[in-house]
C-alpha cells in the first residue's frame, strides 16, 4: 500500500474514510476535535448517546457527517485512558487495520497518531499505526482464490503529518515488508515451500536489493563442512537440505556482523518418531524461525540499515523413510561433538547445532537463533510471547526491550547449568532430547553447547510465529522483535 504523509486539516480533506479514536473519558484528539466542531457537535452527542462505541477496540463507521469532506468517518475506541498503554494502542491500530480490510474503502487518512499515549514519541505511533494496517491487508491467496465477499485490500493511507515523519514511514514500510514475507512463506504449503524453494527466496533477495549476496550450500558442500548432524535430519526426505547465508554489508567491511540464524524444518512430520495425525499438516509452520528471519533480513534490506548482517538458515525436511536417521543413531556435529538421538523429532536442535558452529566464522557481535523448537514453548508462554534466553543478560534486554518497543513480546527463560545434566547420554556428549521437564530450558541447554564462547541468544516462537485451530496462520512474529533488535544496532 501507498504511505503518504498530509498536513491539511482533516475536515478538509477529501477521503473515503477519516480514522480517528475517542476515549471513553478524555477529551477528544485535535482532529476528532476538528470533526466533532465542524459537524456542530453530533461526533460527542453520538458518543453521548452511545451510538459511537468508545470501548476498547470497538469500531463504529460514520457515513456522511455534516461539516466533513470525507465519505466515511471510522471511529476506534481507546477505552479509559487510564488504562492506555503501548499495547492497547497497538491492538487500536491493529483493529483499525482488520476494519478497514474487511470494508469498501480502497483508501484512507489516518489520524490515530495524535492519539495521546505515554512514552511514545509521534514516529513510533505513526510507524505502528502504518505497520498494522499493511499486516491486516495481507491475504493469503498463492494457492485459493480470494473470497467472493472479501473486499479490495486498502491502496492507499495517508497519515496526520509532515516531511519529519517520512522517516517513520519508510521504517514503517519496511517492518510491514518483513512481516508479510515471513506470513506468506509460513502460510505456503510444505510441497511448495521446501528447502529449495527458501533457497530461491533468498537468491531473489540478491537480485532485488543492494548490498545483498547469497551463498547457497548443497548436501554436497555440507557434508565437506562435516555437517552431520543437519545433513542428519533432511536424509529420509526426497527434498535436498540447504544451507542459506545471506550477506548484507550496510557498513563497512571491517566492522562485525550481527548473525541471525532460523530452523527452516519445512514439514516436520516427527521423522521416524513419527508425530500423531492429528494437527500433523500444522507443522509445515516449522519454518516459522527462517520465515522471521528472512523476513527480518528482507526488512534490513529494504530500508538499507547501516549495519553488517548475516542470516543462516538452515532448510530441511524432517522425514521417515529407509535412509531417515533413527533412535539409537549418534551423530557428529560439525563441531566435533556427538550426539545420540533418542527421539528424531528433537530435529531443530540438530539442524540448529551446525548452522550455529558455521555461524561463528563470520565473528558476530551477536548471534542469535530463532526456531520453533519446543511443543513445551507453547505450554509455559501460549500465544502471546516468544521465549527469550541467554547467558548474556545485556542480550536479553535488548531483545526483550525491543519487542516491547515493536509490540512483538519476548519473555526469558533461564539457561541454568542446573539443567545441563537432563541431556547427558551414555553413548555421546549429550543427547537430544532432554525428558519432560523443562523441555524449552533444555533445548536451549542444548544448542549452549555449541555457541559457549559467543554473545549468544535463542528465541523459540513455537507459540508466537502462527495462531492454531479456526483462522489458523502466520503472524509473521518475532519479525517485529527481530528487526526492531537490528534498528536499535543501527
Ligand atoms: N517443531 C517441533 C516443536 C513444536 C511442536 C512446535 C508443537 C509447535 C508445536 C519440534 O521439532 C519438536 O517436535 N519438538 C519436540 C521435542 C521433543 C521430542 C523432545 C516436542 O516439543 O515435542
Ligand atoms: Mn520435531
Ligand atoms: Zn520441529
Amino acid at each position: 500500500m501507498k504511505f503518504t504523509l498530509d498536513t491539511s486539516q482533516a475536515t478538509g480533506l477529501e477521503t473515503a474514510c477519516l480514522v480517528i479514536g475517542a476515549f471513553e473519558d478524555a477529551p477528544l484528539h485535535e482532529s476528532a476535535e476538528m470533526v466533532d466542531k465542524a459537524s456542530s457537535g453530533a461526533l460527542q452527542q453520538l458518543i453521548k448517546s452511545g451510538d459511537v462505541s468508545t470501548d476498547w477496540k470497538d469500531t463504529t463507521l460514520l457515513h456522511g457527517l455534516d461539516g466533513v469532506n470525507a465519505k466515511r468517518i471510522l471511529v476506534l475506541g481507546c477505552g479509559e485512558i487510564e488504562k492506555f498503554n503501548t499495547l492497547r494502542y497497538d491492538s487500536v491500530c491493529s483493529s483499525a487495520g482488520v476494519f478497514l480490510r474487511g470494508h469498501a474503502t480502497t483508501s484512507a487518512h489516518i489520524c490515530l497518531n495524535e492519539i495521546e499515549v505515554s512514552k511514545t514519541t509521534n514516529h513510533w505511533r505513526l510507524r505502528q499505526a502504518a505497520v498494522n494496517l499493511e499486516r491486516a491487508n495481507y491475504r493469503y491467496t498463492a494457492t485459493k482464490a480470494p473470497k467472493d465477499d472479501d473486499h479490495q485490500p486498502l491502496q492507499s493511507a495517508s497519515f496526520n503529518g509532515g516531511p519529519d515523519l517520512q522517516h517513520a514511514l519508510d521504517e514503517a514500510a519496511g517492518i510491514a515488508r518483513g512481516y508479510v514475507r515471513s506470513m506468506e512463506l509460513g502460510n505456503l504449503p510444505p510441497n511448495i515451500c521446501n528447502p529449495q524453494y527458501l533457497a530461491e527466496v533468498a537468491q531473489e533477495f540478491a537480485e532485488n536489493y543492494k548490498n545483498v549476496s547469497a551463498e547457497i550450500l548443497d548436501e554436497d558442500q555440507m557434508a565437506e563442512l562435516k555437517m552431520s548432524a543437519m545433513l542428519a535430519v533432511g536424509r529420509g526426505s526426497e527434498y535436498g537440505s540447504r544451507l542459506i547465508v545471506l550477506n548484507y554489508q550496510g557498513k563497512d567491511k571491517e566492522s562485525r556482523p550481527t548473525v541471525i540464524v532460523g530452523k527452516g524444518i519445512t514439514f516436520d512430520s516427527g521423522g521416524l518418531s513419527l508425530k500423531p495425525g492429528p494437527n500433523m499438516e500444522q507443522m509445515k509452520f516449522d519454518m516459522g524461525g527462517a520465515a522471521s528471519v528472512l523476513g527480518a533480513f528482507e526488512a534490513c534490506a529494504s530500508m538499507q540499515l547501516p549495519i553488517n548482517l548475516i542470516c543462516v538458515v538452515a532448510a530441511a525436511e524432517n522425514m521417515p523413510g529407509g535412509n531417515a536417521y533413527r533412535p539409537g543413531d549418534v551423530l557428529t556435529s560439525m563441531s566435533g561433538k556427538t550426539i545420540e538421538v533418542l527421539n528424531t523429532d528433537a530435529e531443530g536442535r540438530l539442524v540448529l547445532c551446525d548452522a550455529l558452529t558455521y555461524s561463528q566464522r563470520f565473528n558476530p557481535t551477536a548471534l542469535i537463533d530463532v526456531a520453533t523448537l519446543t511443543g513445551a514453548a507453547v505450554i509455559s508462554l501460549g500465544h502471546h510471547a516468544s521465549i527469550v534466553m541467554s547467558k548474556h543478560d545485556d542480550l536479553a534486554d535488548e531483545l526483550i526491550d525491543a519487542g516491547n518497543t515493536a509490540i512483538d513480546r519476548g519473555w526469558r527463560l533461564p539457561l541454568w547449568d542446573e539443567y545441563q545434566p537432563q541431556i547427558k547420554s551414555a553413548y555421546a556428549d549429550m543427547k537430544n532430547v532432554g525428558g519432560m521437564a523443562a523441555g524449552s530450558i533444555t533445548a536451549g541447554c542444548f544448542l549452549s553447547r555449541f555457541t559457549e564462547d559467543q554473545r549468544w541468544a535463542h528465541i523459540d516462537c513455537a507459540g508466537s510465529t502462527w495462531i492454531w485451530g479456526g483462522d489458523k496462520g502466520s503472524t509473521g512474529r518475532p519479525v517485529g522483535m527481530l528487526t526492531q533488535f537490528l534498528i536499535d544496532q543501527a
